[in-house]
This record gives structure tokens, sequence and C-alpha cells, in this order.
């Protein structure tokens, strides 16, 4: 059992200790609490050797939903954390770091989504994943980059969907989708049967990526692909071979020698660990996520340590949430309960337990 020493009460203490000692102290207090570390593509280096699930949003919710660990660490955003709260009302789910926001989910309250469907009551309202619990509440349907268009296609053609709160990725999806795309507020009259009116929300990392760079990094690598995330904008995505989730992106680096990616650079950094025999070039060098970085080694041992900081939901709002999020993962395949056959085969032990998706 490892001794918590008063020395050790805040981040900064162990931020003396040295990357090994911070590294064992938290693989044995992992084990000794029965927990699960789940981190996000965009972590820093050394919280996602750590990391005992590593992925996008949607491949983090469905481990979240499926995990039998009695504590779930998040090291991602606020609202990652929240899902793994909303998925898992019974566990324990920590984040290193609180203010580890994301400012895209930000962009939209429950309060200002309230006064957009009551401008649009007959509307289906489809929730990116970057969202807060409320938010969440207030919606029919989640959905993350990796199955957006997935989702919207999923709802009768003639339905007006709210896209919250990234405008990139709904007007992305829309495009894919073949509906007629709005930004909320923008409307000339009333919008057409299906459209998508989006919130007017972004994320800073990826919306300001621009073609001067893209073309930059093609100059210098003419045979490199472009594999670009969601989230950026209409010009970037118009050029890019690849359109696609981070999770994704580490599929297609497996399959080509060259590429050009237009995201976070916690991935690229994965992938370059990853395939250093490989060109891998980030899109551009500025693509950090400040919020994402606030994870470090030494307060993720703190936070083991200390059982802190705790994901608190009101029980009501968790609810209403969850009901969203289970829509999306039974879409995706992510959660679903066995059916009678399946349990049968699985007691026979002819059926791998869980949900059977990667
Ligand atoms: P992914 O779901 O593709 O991992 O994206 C999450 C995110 O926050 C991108 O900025
Ligand atoms: Fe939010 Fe953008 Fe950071 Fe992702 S990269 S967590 S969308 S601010």
């Amino acid at each position: 059992m490892i001794q918590v020493l008063d020395a050790f009460r805040t981040p900064l203490d162990y931020a003396r200790l040295t990357r090994e000692e911070l590294r064992d102290r938290i693989l044995r207090r992992k084990e000794e609490l029965n927990a699960v570390i789940l981190g996000h593509n965009y972590q820093r280096v050394e919280i996602q050797e750590v990391s005992d699930f590593l992925g996008d949003s949607l491949g983090l919710s469905q481990e979240a939903a499926r995990t039998d660990a009695d504590v779930i660490v998040f090291c991602g955003v606020h609202f990652m954390a929240e899902t793994a709260k909303i998925l898992s009302p019974d566990k324990t789910v920590l984040m290193p770091d609180l203010r580890a926001g994301c400012p895209m989910a930000d962009f939209v309250t429950g309060d200002s989504l309230r006064r957009l469907k009551a401008r649009y009551p007959d509307a289906v309202v489809v929730a990116y994943v970057n969202s807060t619990a409320e938010v969440k509440a207030e919606s029919d349907i989640c959905c993350t980059s990796a199955n957006a268009v997935q989702v919207v296609d999923s709802i009768p053609a003639d339905r007006t969907i709210l896209f919250v709160p990234d405008r990139n990725l709904a007007r992305y999806t829309a495009e894919k989708s073949g509906r007629p795309y709005v930004v909320a507020g923008q409307e000339q009259g009333e919008v057409g049967p299906g459209s998508i009116v989006a919130w007017d929300g972004y994320c800073y990392v990826h919306d300001d990526l621009v073609l001067e760079e893209l073309a930059e990094a093609r100059r210098k690598h003419p045979r490199a692909l472009v594999v670009i995330h969601p989230e950026a904008r209409a010009d970037l995505l118009a050029e890019a071979d690849f359109v696609t989730s981070t999770s994704k992106m580490v599929d297609i680096a497996e399959e080509h020698d060259e590429l050009i990616i237009g995201t976070e650079r916690g991935l690229i950094d994965r992938l370059k660990q990853r395939f250093p025999e490989k060109t891998l070039i980030p899109l551009s060098g500025a693509a950090i996520c400040g919020n994402m970085k606030m994870n470090t080694l030494a307060k993720l041992a703190w936070s083991l340590d200390h059982g802190a900081h705790e994901v608190v939901l009101d029980e009501d709002v968790r609810e209403r949430a969850e009901r969203s999020l289970r829509r999306m993962l039974d879409l995706s395949g992510g959660w679903r309960a066995p059916t009678a056959e399946e349990e049968a085969l699985e007691e026979a032990g002819l059926r791998p337990g869980g949900c059977g998706c990667a």
C-alpha cells in the first residue's frame, strides 16, 4: 500500500519526483484502487504511456460504458470526464485538473439551447459530445466526430436538426448528408425541410488552421496525403484526402508513409513515436490544445493518491444526458445489452463477453 506522506500534499510536491518515480507510483496506485486511466489522443506522451485506454471521444465513451474498474481517472477535458460519469454513475470519476475544460463546449449553455429549441419546437437536437452534461440533457441524441454523419442520417430527412455547438462539424455533416445548412441567427426566413441549423461555436485549435499553412506543408512534401479533423473550416476540408476523427487518423497512419495531419499536436507526437520511420507532418506547429495539456503526470499521481477532483452530476441532468448518449452508442454499436441468444452463447463460452467492438 502506497503511503501518502505529508510531504506530498499538492501537485507541486509531486512535480519534484522524477518521471520514473511518478510512473511507478501511478501504476501501483492504479492497481490498489482498481482504477483505470482513460486518455484522449491529445494527451502528453508521458500520460499516453500510462493510460489503459487511449482513443477518440467515441472510443473513450464506449470504454467508460463498459469498464468494470471502481475508479475512472480521466485524462482529457471536462466534458469527457462528465461523459464517463453519465455512463458509469456508480463509479468514482476523477480528473487530475478540473480546469481542463473545452472552450468549444462552453459556447452553448442549457439556457441558450432551450431558447433555440423554443424557436424550433419540432426540431431534433444533436449534441456533439464536446458539450456540457446540461446541454446533452437538453438534446435528443449525441454524436462524435467519428459518427456525426451516421447519427444525422438516422434522423428522418424532412426533420429540422439543431446541431450544437460546432458549426464546422455541422457544415461537414450537412454536406455529407445532403441537407441544407445554416448558422443559427443567420437564417433568411423559414429554413428548408431537413435543414441543419448549427450553433455558432468552434474549436480554437482547428478553426485556426489555415490554407496558407497547408500550402506550405504541401510545397515541402508534395507526395504527402492530407488528413484533417472535421472541426476545421470548410475551405481546408475541401483540400483533404481524408476527413476523420483522431482515432481513424491512427488507422490511416498505419496504411500510409507520408501524411500532413491537420489536428492537435499530441496526436502527431504519438504517431511519430509509433511510426518513427514515417513522414508525419503537423499541418500547423501551433495547433496545441492548452486545455488538454493541463493534465500532467504529477497531477495524475496526486489525483490517484488524494481521490480528487471528483466529477459529480445532478442526477436528473445525468439521467437525461445518458438517454442522448445511449442513443448514440446504440447506433454506433458501442453499447447495447446482449440479446438472449448472445447471452446463451456467452454462457456456453462461444461468444466473447462485452459488446464485441474494438
Ligand atoms: P475526437 O473525437 O476526434 O477525438 O475529437 C475530440 C476533440 O476534442 C477534437 O478536438
Ligand atoms: Fe475542445 Fe478543441 Fe481542445 Fe478538442 S482541441 S478539447 S474541441 S478546444
